[in-house]
């Protein structure tokens, strides 16, 4: 089998990879919320009411950004119902994923919920069903001091310091149909750049991001970009960018589909670069993707599912039973955003908990990690710092939607603190196994530090609470590195991770 030769530059950084590009994304949705991260009966339960179990595997993600309350869920909230005495909260009538909304987690318990788990806010606001006005009154809510009505509101809610939300998102998914509120790319534009100016007279500190199209089989991608940040480009800081991978022909497809978002990415920049052209801007406007995730399996089920059921809280709906072949989409996804890292500096695993999700509860029960769980913690682990550039040659793939595509896929970091160079390769054949080689061009010589895989020879398989185990990363049992060449052979449909330590920093 031909093999993937890699020439890795260490002595050229493309770029610093933000942070935040790990980051995630809890909504009032299905059991995310209630029965995912807040369960208050539940054993391992705070005072606060999370569940601790939950908590502590967040915390193994080290997610810098939470994105909250939503997605489709931000578009008819009312925020002010979920501050203040629990009492006093309203039950509500959930529009966007028909069920009951009890208001007993709202932004306050969300601020408290991210001390637990040690991560930052980024708030959306509702420029569905409200707009400018209640936007501005939660941003004085969580970000003034105090001395004015809604601030002091918070201080009367026991939370004398602000919050200090940092990034703010204008609404959610405003092109979708789906979306409460949905509007025109001008209307849209016009609403955010307003909303964007008050926010701004408010905290001038807080980022600004303007909602992209949903998805880019969208029909009005790429031209709602263009529209909306002509209407914003000066307000705004970054352009948002959704994407679900979907299984439409077999398993070869599913683990290369994430060459839509590598054109999507393209594609928004290319938007972005043409409003700043035109405008003779100096700017350059950023890109947040703050969802992404593989999105198949119950689907279909789930409309059915929701459409005849009683309003109830936290109905069981988007939850997607990963297995080992999505884990590898995921992982290719993860590579496309390291790979765009110079433009994309936020994105959001959508979403962390029972949804979508990485982590999945039982309700007062068991907690487990799915496969998609492993590929994410260690890109966040070990895909810091710098990218380093690197060129690759290897076989093709052969598949249905997309023709030809390389086999494997790789990236280079380096933690400029500690030195440690990480190679990350997936295979996404779906037959063969393919043979490893990076040159590590440069000053210094590397020494093996670590090795990691996931990899299952049934692409089916998953874990669940009765197995949680069944799909975890092993160590690399075959990996060399001698003079300066990294050699390692590649299962079919495998995440592999390499990291290196210069040499004289073992001895
Ligand atoms: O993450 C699930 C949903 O997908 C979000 O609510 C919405 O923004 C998107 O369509």
């Amino acid at each position: 089998m031909q093999a993937a030769v890699v020439r890795a530059y260490l002595d050229e950084i493309v770029t610093q990879i933000d942070p935040r590009i790990y980051s995630g994304f809890v909504e009032h949705l299905g059991r995310c919320i209630y029965g995912g991260i807040y369960d208050p009966e539940h054993s391992t339960a705070g005072p606060g009411g999370f569940r601790n179990d939950v908590a502590e595997a967040v915390r193994e993600l080290d997610v810098p950004l939470i994105r909250y309350p939503g997605g489709n869920f931000v578009s008819s909230y009312v925020w002010e119902e979920g501050v203040g005495p629990r009492d006093d909260r309203p039950v509500r009538l959930e529009l966007a994923w028909r069920s009951l909304e009890p208001n007993l987690v709202g932004t306050n318990e969300f601020m408290d919920w991210l001390h637990v788990v040690d991560s930052r806010p980024m708030l959306a606001v509702n420029l569905g069903t409200r707009g400018i006005d209640a936007a501005c009154n939660l941003l004085e809510y969580c970000n003034h001091p105090g001395g004015a009505k809604w601030s002091d509101l918070r201080r009367s809610h026991g939370y004398a310091d602000p919050h200090d939300v940092p990034v703010w998102c204008l609404g959610n998914e405003m092109d979708g149909p789906w979306q409460i509120g949905q509007r025109s790319a001008a209307d849209y534009g016009v609403l955010a750049r307003e909303a964007a100016k008050a926010m701004r007279l408010i905290d001038p500190t807080i980022e600004l991001v303007a909602c992209g199209s949903s998805n880019p089989r969208m029909p009005t991608f790429p031209d709602w970009e263009e529209t909306v940040l002509d209407l914003t480009y000066d307000r705004v800081d970054y352009i948002s960018l959704h994407v679900y991978i979907v299984d439409e022909v077999g398993l070869q497809d599913l683990v290369v589909q994430s060459v839509e978002m590598d054109e999507q990415i393209r594609a928004v920049i290319a938007a972005c670069d043409l409003v700043k052209a035109r405008r003779r801007s100096k700017r350059t406007m950023m890109l947040s993707f703050d969802e992404w995730n593989v999105w198949y399996h119950n689907r279909q089920r789930d409309k059915e599912f929701m459409r005849d059921r009683p309003w109830e809280v936290g109905p069981p709906v988007g939850e997607e039973d990963y297995n080992a072949a999505d884990a590898i989409a995921v992982g290719s996804m993860l590579l496309t955003l390291m790979r765009h890292a110079g433009r994309v500096r936020m994105a959001c695993i959508a979403q962390l908990v029972n949804v979508l999700a990485p982590i999945m509860t039982e309700n007062g029960g068991r907690m487990w990690k799915q496969t998609i769980f492993y590929p994410f913690a260690q890109a966040s682990a070990y895909g810091r710092g710098e990218r380093i550039y690197s060129s690759e040659a290897g076989p093709l793939l052969s598949t249905p939607r997309y023709g030809e595509q390389p086999a494997v896929e790789t990236i280079v970091t380096r933690d400029p603190e500690s030195g440690l160079v990480t190679v990350f390769a997936v295979n996404r054949s779906v037959s063969e196994g393919i043979p490893l080689q990076v040159e590590l061009k440069g000053d210094g010589a590397y020494a093996l530090d670590m090795t990691s895989r996931l990899h299952d020879d049934d692409p089916y398989a998953g874990n669940s609470a009765d197995d949680p185990h069944r799909i975890v990363p092993c160590t690399i049992e075959d990996a060399t590195v001698e003079n300066g060449l990294l050699e390692s052979f590649l299962p079919p449909l495998s995440w592999n991770v390499y990291r290196l330590a210069p040499a004289s920093s073992r001895s």
